[in-house]
């Protein structure tokens, strides 16, 4: 590109011709410095999980995080936000959806100050987003902040020294995220092929959102297992793009994931269950890790209680102990469970 370019800028703002990552430095004007070393201007940026989660450094900059297994599809954030944001032009900036470059601020400096937010509202493009809207703030103690570093004894973000100040320091990212990912607004990926699933984190919506869980969890410090408890979206996602499918953390509550997540169908979600939940080896039923029998058939509020018809009906055929279930047949945003067999059939739960 030669002469000056739209808003004055000195490279082309988003080739909208880039419908999929890896991303090169020439796709995106802010790539020409947040990127690594050798590029115009590196700006060192690291991902969620190290800034705010206590996680070892990983990746070093926005593109580098981006350019991962999983992430937010530049083109598909530009095609949804033009003409569905009165400000968003046609040659606008996917980044400039969540942010405003003109008034972010360094949060990375002090991750537990959220007057320094990053972010902007898509729907509130012109101002700061988790200054004073905060975790604390829209859900009190039914926000739970996560713990951080691996002594389990402070908080997210940053280190918090305590829950209370840790809530009142994470900026209400749900307010932010359903801004977009919401009930009504229809969402395609290119990278997944297809619309994606609502996120509903009202009361009559997910149980990890304001429903209330039912029975009693199995769960682990910070939180307790009479629940009531509402996550945040950056208890289990990275915002910009992560080494697990479906922007997955690769460090939770405190902990590094015991393994990637590399695919959708599988049992390696329970990487990042049991990074809260009880697997069979943290709830003392077995000494196998990432194994499910205990909340599925033995836990006071298992699902699939005997009588049982023959196990391979759900198993299928060989030993269930090496044929653990996909996950993601029950567990996904929105999912109802209908229970067909044994002493619960005829129930459905909710079981997100
Ligand atoms: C000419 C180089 C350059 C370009 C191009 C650029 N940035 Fe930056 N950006 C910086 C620098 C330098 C900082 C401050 C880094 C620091 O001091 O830690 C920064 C900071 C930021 C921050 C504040 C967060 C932080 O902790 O660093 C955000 C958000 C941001 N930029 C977004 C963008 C977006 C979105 C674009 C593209 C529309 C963009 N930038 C393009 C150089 C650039
Ligand atoms: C879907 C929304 C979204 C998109 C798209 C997005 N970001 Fe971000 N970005 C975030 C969130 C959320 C954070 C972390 C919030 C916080 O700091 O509390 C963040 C943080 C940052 C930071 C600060 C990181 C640090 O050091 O802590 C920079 C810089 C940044 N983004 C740049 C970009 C650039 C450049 C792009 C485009 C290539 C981009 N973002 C696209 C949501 C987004
Ligand atoms: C500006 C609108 C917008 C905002 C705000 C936004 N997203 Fe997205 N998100 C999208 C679009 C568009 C896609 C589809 C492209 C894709 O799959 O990457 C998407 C895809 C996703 C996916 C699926 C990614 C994949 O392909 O594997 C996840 C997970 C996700 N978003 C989580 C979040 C979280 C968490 C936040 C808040 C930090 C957030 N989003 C904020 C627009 C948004
Ligand atoms: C307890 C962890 C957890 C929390 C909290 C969480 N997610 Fe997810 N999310 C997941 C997992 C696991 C998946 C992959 C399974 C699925 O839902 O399809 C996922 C998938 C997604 C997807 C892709 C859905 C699709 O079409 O398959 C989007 C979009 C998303 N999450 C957005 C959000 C938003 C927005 C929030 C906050 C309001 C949020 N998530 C909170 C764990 C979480
Ligand atoms: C960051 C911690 C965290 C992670 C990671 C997490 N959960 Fe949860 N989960 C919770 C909390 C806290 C609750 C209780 C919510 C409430 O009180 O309403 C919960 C509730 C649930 C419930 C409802 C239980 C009931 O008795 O009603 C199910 C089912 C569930 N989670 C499944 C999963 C699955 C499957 C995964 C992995 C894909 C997962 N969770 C990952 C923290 C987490
Ligand atoms: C109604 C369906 C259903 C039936 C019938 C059933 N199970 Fe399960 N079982 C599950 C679900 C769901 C899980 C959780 C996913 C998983 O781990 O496979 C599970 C988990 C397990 C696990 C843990 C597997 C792992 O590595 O995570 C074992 C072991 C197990 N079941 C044994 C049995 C045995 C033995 C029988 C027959 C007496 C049986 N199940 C019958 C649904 C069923
Ligand atoms: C056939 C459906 C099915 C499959 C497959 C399945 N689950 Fe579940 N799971 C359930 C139901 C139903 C519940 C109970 C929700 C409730 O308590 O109301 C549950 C509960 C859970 C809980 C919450 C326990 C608590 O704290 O109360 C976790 C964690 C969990 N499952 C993890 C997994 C993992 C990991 C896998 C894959 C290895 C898996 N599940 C596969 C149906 C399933």
């Amino acid at each position: 590109m030669t002469g000056a370019v739209h808003f004055a800028l000195f490279a082309a703002n988003f080739n909208t011709a880039i419908n999929q990552g890896p991303y090169a430095e020439a796709h995106n004007v802010c790539f020409y410095c947040h990127n690594d070393a050798g590029t115009v201007q590196p700006v060192t940026n690291n991902d969620y999980s190290a800034v705010f989660g206590c996680a070892p450094v990983d990746t070093t900059s926005i593109m580098s995080t981006m350019n991962q297994l999983s992430y937010h599809n530049l083109y598909d954030i530009w095609n949804f936000s033009t003409g569905r944001f009165s400000w968003f032009k046609n040659d606008s900036n996917p980044c400039d959806s969540c942010h405003n470059p003109h008034l972010a601020k360094r949060n990375w400096t002090n991750p537990k100050d959220p007057t320094l937010s990053v972010m902007s509202k898509p729907t509130d493009h012109f101002k700061l987003w988790g200054t004073t809207e905060t975790m604390g703030s829209v859900y009190n103690t039914r926000y739970e902040p996560p713990y951080c570093s691996p002594s389990l004894t402070d908080r997210e973000p940053g280190a918090s020294p305590d829950a209370v100040s840790g809530r009142d320091a994470t900026p209400d990212y749900v307010g932010f995220c359903t801004d977009c990912h919401n009930t009504t607004d229809t969402i395609y990926s290119t990278s997944l092929g297809r619309n994606l699933l609502p996120i509903d984190w009202s009361n009559s919506g997910d149980k990890h959102g304001l429903l209330p869980m039912d029975g009693g969890l199995d769960i682990k410090p910070p939180f307790a297992a009479t629940g009531d408890y509402v996550l945040s979206c950056l208890n289990c996602h990275e915002p910009h793009g992560a080494s697990n499918v479906m922007l997955i953390r690769r460090w939770v509550n405190g902990g590094a994931l015991s393994g990637t997540i590399p695919v959708y169908q599988g049992n390696e979600w329970g990487y990042l269950c049991r990074r809260c939940h009880l697997d069979d080896l943290e709830s003392g039923y077995s000494s196998t890790a990432n194994a499910w029998y205990y909340v599925h058939h033995s836990s006071a509020d298992r699902p699939y209680p005997g009588p049982l018809p023959n196990c391979s009906t759900c198993h299928g055929p060989g030993p269930p102990s090496t044929n653990p279930i996909d996950c993601d047949q029950c567990h996904y945003h929105g999912a109802v469970v209908d229970i067909i067999y044994g002493g619960n059939a005829g129930t459905s739960r909710r079981s997100f």
